[in-house]
């Protein structure tokens, strides 16, 4: 069984107590344009691989390719290359919808006025209908699309892209890698205890009833990744001054998964310093590692939140966090040595837009965290 939580900013009005979605799956959808599909029947050496990894995220249940109207309006001319049979089998018969609808005609319409205003010297061409009804669609309901370079500047050009969360890729063997990698879990901290640990997670939260449950389960594991001194190398362990959380606070990635759904990173937070009023906008497990925390708990009063519990925390003290209960906090170092907690939890914390809270006002800003040491896809 698996459980989501929002993975994009709804409105700041409406996010303090709306925090977990009922279930549903988190699995990505990828739009593959004629281009992909054709390097990936013919075998080039980049699509090989892309194609090696996008069958076993398949497998995996990572993610979904979907069919739409346009594949067959472009695969017409060239039955013989026997694209439309591919992309049946990739997709299994998931289809886009097949007409466009006013939010997608609205879309195809800023896409053409862009393409008129700002590139016209471009000459036109006999598939930019079809290239157009087909991003038009695809932006607004898949988290991964191919197409050319021409339409992917186009879409950048009318940041269609990031309001809608779709990941851009064109056919250049750059990108064509980018998404290769993309379908894959990211191991940042590639050894044997974080692997180890992850399949844990994942086997004991596939078996589980509830977050509760799934919490629960992976408690005697969590509390063995913090009891370890050794796993965790001193880069991850080091504040940040330029971090997007202030006070040098540093936010190390050690793995997400590839459709986003679980991330493990450690926060490391310089003696005296302390974090903005956040939230988490997921649930799953805090631990500290390193040094000593106190945690104040903040809980929504008429769109603003209010501490309402302070905690002390120790080496290998962790807690469960189930939104939208206890997921608003702040944490401060109280040790002399920097702390580092560590934290399992069921998004992509770092990428994904979710609250800092003013500290006289308790009022709820947009506030992406980012990682020290990756970057975020949009
Ligand atoms: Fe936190």
């Amino acid at each position: 069984m698996r459980w989501a939580t929002t993975r994009t900013l709804v409105g700041v009005a409406s996010t303090v107590s709306v925090l977990l979605l009922p279930a549903r799956s988190v699995k990505l959808l990828l739009y593959l344009d004629q281009n992909y599909l054709s390097g990936i029947a013919k075998r080039k050496p980049a699509f090989r691989e892309l194609e090696a990894a996008l069958r076993e995220a398949l497998a995996r249940g990572t993610v979904a390719v979907v069919e739409s109207a346009v594949h067959e309006r472009e695969s017409q001319p060239r039955p013989d290359l026997g694209l439309l049979e591919l992309l049946r089998e990739l997709s299994g018969g998931r289809r886009l919808p097949r007409e466009l609808d006013a939010a997608a005609l609205e879309t195809r319409r800023r896409l053409a006025a862009t393409i008129e205003r700002e590139l016209p010297e471009r000459r036109a061409r006999g598939s930019d209908a079809a290239d157009l009804d087909a991003m038009a669609i695809a932006v607004h309901h898949c988290d991964l699309v191919t197409c050319d370079a021409f339409m992917a500047d186009v879409i950048r050009r009318t940041r269609l892209d990031l309001r809608h969360s779709a990941e851009l890729f064109t056919g250049r063997r750059a990108d064509v890698l980018r998404l290769r990698d993309r379908l894959r879990d990211e191991y940042v901290l590639d050894t044997p205890v974080v692997r180890g640990f992850i399949r844990a997670a994942r086997e004991a939260f596939a078996a589980a009833a509830s977050p509760a449950d799934a919490c629960d389960a992976i408690r005697p594991r969590f509390a063995q990744l913090l009891a370890d001194p050794g796993w965790l190398p001193r880069r991850f362990q080091e504040p940040a001054p330029e971090s997007g959380m202030g006070g040098g606070i540093g936010q190390w990635l050690l793995f997400r998964a590839a459709d986003r759904s679980l991330s493990l990173f450690s926060l490391v937070v310089p003696p005296g310093s302390a974090t903005p009023i956040h939230d988490h906008l997921a649930w799953g497990l805090v631990g500290l590692y390193r040094g000593t925390q106190d945690e104040e708990i903040y809980a929504e009063r008429d769109g603003h939140v209010e501490p309402v519990e302070r905690r002390s925390l120790a080496r290998g003290d962790f807690y469960v966090l189930l939104p939208p209960r206890d997921d608003v906090h702040r944490v401060r170092t109280t040790s002399p040595e920097t702390s580092v907690s560590i934290h399992l939890l069921t998004n992509d914390t770092g990428c994904v837009w979710r609250h800092s809270y003013d500290e006289r006002s308790g009022r709820p800003a947009p506030f992406r965290s980012g990682y020290v040491n990756v970057a975020c896809e949009a």
